[in-house]
């Protein structure tokens, strides 16, 4: 096990997987940045942890709060960059502006993260960037144009950014999880299966992003796929379908 530690940037640090991850961090002695809208309804250890309230999708004014939290926190090591959200339907459901909306949240405001921290993580001895992407990263399907080629152009900047740091001691990973138990859920017309083995939970994500931080220096963990036992999905009007 790796003791380093780690100063930590989560975007998406108020639900759900971040959340998550966050909690585990600060378990394990981290330092943790977290970004999300709003962090009013969760108190985790103040000591430790570090909310700043940015809206991610506001591209224009994002590279300059990004500094500014560079420069404030010049010791983050780490990015995990998480924060997203589903919109499914049709091709022809969506507004031309809301495919515009959900390809910047999920890939160009992640993009622009990495982009504001990678000069320093470069210089680190040790750093990683995690990119929480999704199974809906390794094949398209129904009513998934615009989150899976969200989720896509995140897995190939990962992998093209993971070659492009092969020379430095930047380590950049992605991990693809199938349905995991979260508020992603609340707005949508479906949700995984109730069944423990029909969903991931947070936690689950929060034990992979361990798992690559106690990984041995000088291995990279390029990419893990990590999906529920059994593949439930349940339309909230009608019952489970396998
Ligand atoms: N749940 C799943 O089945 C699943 C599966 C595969 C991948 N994922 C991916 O995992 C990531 C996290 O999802 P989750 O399941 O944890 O969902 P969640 O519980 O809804 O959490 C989403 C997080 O993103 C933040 N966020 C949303 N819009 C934002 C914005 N404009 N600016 C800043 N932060 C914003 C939210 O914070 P605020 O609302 O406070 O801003 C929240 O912290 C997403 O990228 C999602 O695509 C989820």
């Amino acid at each position: 096990m790796n003791k380093i530690k780690r100063t930590v940037l989560v975007t998406g640090a108020s639900s759900g997987i971040g959340h998550a991850i966050t909690a585990r961090l600060l378990q394990e002695g981290h330092e943790v940045i977290g970004i999300s809208r709003n962090f009013s309804h969760i108190n985790p250890d103040r000591e430790r942890f570090h909310p700043v309230a940015i809206d991610l999708s506001k591209l224009d004014s994002l590279p300059n709060e990004l500094q500014l939290i560079n420069k404030q926190f010049p010791e983050i090591d780490a990015l995990i960059c998480c924060a997203g959200r589903g919109q499914f339907g049709s091709l022809e459901t969506f507004s031309y502006r809301q495919i515009e909306q959900l390809m910047n949240l999920n890939f160009t405001s992640q993009a622009y993260v990495a982009r504001a921290f990678v000069p320093t993580l470069k210089q680190k001895e040790r750093s990683n960037i995690i990119f929480i992407g999704s199974e809906a990263a390794l094949a398209g399907s129904r009513k998934g144009t615009i989150y899976c080629a969200s989720k896509f152009a995140l897995r190939g900047f990962a992998q093209a950014l993971r070659d492009e740091s092969a020379r430095s001691g930047l380590a950049v990973s992605i991990i693809n999880p199938g349905m995991v138990k979260t508020g992603f859920f609340t707005e949508l017309d479906f949700e995984p299966g109730e069944a423990p083995s029909s969903h991931l939970i947070a936690e689950d994500i929060a034990e992979t992003v361990s798992l690559i931080f106690s990984s041995r220096a000088g291995t990279v963990i390029d990419e893990i796929n990590l999906t529920p036992l059994n593949k439930v999905v349940q339309f909230k009007n009608q019952k489970p379908k396998n």
